[in-house]
């Protein structure tokens, strides 16, 4: 993706999440002199396997297990900071050192104990299947103008004030919610003081960081979290998360102007997979939806909740690469593929007897489409050795060639197995 022209890159999921980001952008990363998040916080999980070690990052961007990468928590991520420091408590077990190469932005706003109870208790009424690390609360606190930053911890002093009425708001609403959990003032005063000391070395202004380093043509990715359908005004609303996912979010949220993005790409799995509530119109019938999540470890690296499968769906991708804009493709989880005989994949959309080539706004419309298939032949064979695309089964890559037709976005990168190795460039 870098070259001369092109040293800020986007990457984004293009589906609802889980595409493999935290691998593409490992693989880019060691190209890169920084990463950086720009949305979402503890409610992802990347996850990233070198050799038989396996990394799941939440907040941390995945470029961090490059040593020579520097990362940053922007301004547009809700930071769970408690979170943040196990984190990085793994890692350093791990043998990876960070020091002096993870900052977070000071205008990031915090995810705090009492987000988590209003979490889980707006789950009871509204039932979206979210993955209760209270990122919808922290969001909303955030844009209602109320929100606790990182900048705040700087005068921990002032904590107990600032905190004593948002929890006793967040207590009131717990009790309207009818939940008889209550939010704690005392422990959330003890939180911030402690951890206070340990972020505050941390915090910058990572927006003036990412622009110099732009300016002065280092290369940079900006790493999306979820994906273009769980985007809040893109997706499948209200099926969605509370952040923008796609790349209009990542200029937002790392603190640069959209002119400074050179290349947006857009992950896509092999298939289709979700996890949460909400219309999935091309999720598998029994028995092949089990065995897509079987063969492809399908289950959630945040909740363990099993993913619901189905196969590829064009006008979502299509949709996605033009809310993104996307520049190039990355196809994931290919292998997973390998032993099916035939592969169906959606090309379009019916409802109501007439064709619907765009995604509708009513989520309701959504779930009532029918998915128009065209079915393709399988090649099983395995690809999970494959280096270079000329040497994939000429199935596989007249299925990927139909992809980059349907989608209209050329494929740069072809994922073949969980390894950091297992990738093809194109
Ligand atoms: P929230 O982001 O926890 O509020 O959850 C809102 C919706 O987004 C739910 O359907 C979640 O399952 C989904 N979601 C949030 N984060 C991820 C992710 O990293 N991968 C896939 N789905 C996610």
């Amino acid at each position: 993706m870098f070259d001369a022209k092109t040293t800020c890159v986007v990457v984004v999921g293009a589906q609802w999440g889980d595409e493999g980001k935290g691998k593409l952008v490992d693989v880019l990363a060691e190209r890169a002199d920084f990463v950086v998040r720009y949305q979402g916080g503890a409610n992802a999980g990347h996850t990233v396997v070198i050799g038989d070690k396996q990394f799941i990052l939440r907040q941390i961007p995945s470029g961090i297990l490059h040593r020579g990468v520097t990362c940053i928590i922007g301004n547009g991520v809700v930071l769970e900071p408690e979170n943040l420091f196990a984190e990085l408590d793994q890692l350093h077990q791990r043998g990876i050192d960070t020091t002096g190469r993870l900052f977070v932005s000071d205008r990031a706003h915090l995810v705090l104990p009492y987000h988590k109870l209003l979490d889980a208790a707006s789950e009871k009424n509204q039932k979206l299947g979210t993955t209760g690390r209270g990122i919808g609360p922290a969001y909303e606190d955030k844009y209602g103008r109320r929100g606790i930053r990182v900048v705040d911890l700087r005068r921990v002093e002032c904590a107990r004030p600032l905190l004593t009425e948002r929890v006793r708001r967040a207590n009131q609403l717990l009790e309207m919610m009818g939940s008889n959990e209550r939010a704690d003032l005392d422990q959330h005063v003890e939180l911030l003081e402690r951890l206070a000391p340990k972020l505050t070395p941390l915090a910058a202004d990572t927006g003036l960081m990412v622009h110099h380093a732009v300016r002065e043509g280092r290369r940079v990715l900006l790493e999306g979290a979820q994906g273009a359908l769980l985007d809040v005004d893109h997706g499948t609303y209200p099926y969605v998360t509370s952040s923008n996912t796609t790349s209009g979010g990542a200029a937002v949220g790392s603190g640069v102007g959209p002119t400074a993005i050179d290349g947006v790409l857009g992950v896509v799995k092999a298939y289709t997979t979700r996890v949460g509530n909400g219309p999935l119109p091309t999720e598998a019938e029994s028995p092949y939806g089990e065995r897509l999540r079987e063969l492809g470890g399908e289950f959630g690296a945040v909740t363990g909740r099993p993913r619901r499968c189905g196969w590829f769906d064009a006008t979502v991708v299509r949709y996605a690469a033009r809310v993104n804009g996307l520049t190039g493709l990355a196809v994931t989880k290919l292998d997973v593929l390998d032993s099916f005989t035939e592969i169906p994949v959606g090309i379009g959309y019916r409802l109501a007897g007439k064709t619907c080539d765009e995604m509708p706004a009513e989520v309701d419309a959504l779930s009532r489409v029918q998915p128009v298939y065209e079915i393709h032949k399988g090649w099983q064979e395995p690809t999970g050795a494959v280096r270079r695309l000329v040497d994939l089964p000429p199935a596989a890559r007249a299925y990927l060639n139909r992809l980059e037709e349907l989608s209209g976005v050329p494929v740069r990168y072809v994922s073949v197995g969980t390894r950091r190795d297992q990738i093809i460039e194109v």
